[in-house]
């Protein structure tokens, strides 16, 4: 699928974007499935998600999506008690996190053959769908995601994590794309998010922080139909949506299943879903 000056720039870059991937009807009716999706939810429990203060928000809500499908608030999205302030369908920041398995429409679209040999090609031998979601970034107040690693989160020895990114509308500096520092997965796992008791923590593994941004980092604007390859140790972040805008993106995750996957991590899957390939 990758030609070989693709795959070489991924080596080179921690990252590759794709245009056209995806046909215009195809994000268009995930955005409306992922509306449809949001349209259904009874806003009983709350989890506003914010990577920089994970751990203090981070909720059973949070712990348990793993193997399921549930909606994240933006933090601006409510007032001090909790109660939404704007419509259902601008408060989201994210769906997630089993939509690739428990959800016909994504489940379709991430089982695409295309993503199969590019997961060959970026040398996943034995490629296990393990996480899925919707990022929202609703407009005005799609809140920023500071710089990290999907690694972190999504831990495998050795380190085998693969993010595809599809941007299912347009991506702009306007209204919060992502940026990523060019050949940034070379400076090794800076932390990693994992189970302690019946919460979660940072392990710091390396002293030295990632580089902050935006120096260094460069803005891939992604128009609709784009897909975005992230190696698991490129660090990323995007900024607020402060525009009139969304920005919505469906996210894959991908991991090696020749690797271990450390019970402490903090997405476990149920008996009843096991971790399945393309
Ligand atoms: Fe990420």
């Amino acid at each position: 699928m990758l030609s070989e000056a693709e795959r070489q720039a991924y080596r080179r870059d921690g990252f590759l974007v794709v245009r056209d991937f995806a046909a215009a009807e195809a994000c268009d009716r995930l955005v409306a499935r992922s509306y449809e999706l949001i349209d259904g939810f009874d806003p009983k429990s709350v989890s506003v998600f914010t990577t920089d203060e994970q751990t203090r928000t981070t909720d059973a809500y949070f712990l348990g999506s793993g193997d399921t499908v549930r909606f994240f608030f933006e933090a601006e999205a409510l007032d001090r008690e909790g109660k939404l302030q704007v419509p259902k369908r601008r408060a989201i920041n994210k769906i997630g996190h089993a939509l690739h398995d428990l959800d016909p429409a994504f489940a379709a679209f991430s089982r695409d053959p295309r993503l199969k040999s590019i997961a060959e090609d970026v040398g996943l031998g034995d490629a296990r769908l393990l996480q899925s979601m919707v990022i929202l970034k609703p407009p005005g107040i799609g809140g920023e995601v500071g710089a990290h690693q999907d690694a972190t989160f999504l831990y495998t020895d050795p380190i085998s994590v693969h993010g595809f990114w599809f941007a299912l509308e347009d991506a702009t500096l306007e209204n919060g794309c992502m940026w990523a520092l060019p050949g940034g997965h070379r400076l090794g796992l800076k932390r990693r998010f994992r189970r302690a008791g019946d919460g979660v923590v940072f392990e710091e593994l390396d002293r030295a922080p990632l580089p902050l941004p935006p120096e260094g980092y460069v803005p891939l604007e992604a128009p609709k139909g784009t897909l975005v390859l992230l190696h698991g140790l490129l660090p990323h972040w995007s900024a607020a949506n402060r525009s009139p805008q969304s920005r919505v993106a469906y996210s894959l995750h991908v991991i090696d299943g020749a690797a271990h996957y450390p019970a402490d991590n903090w997405l476990r899957l149920g008996p009843h879903m096991p971790l399945r390939g393309f």
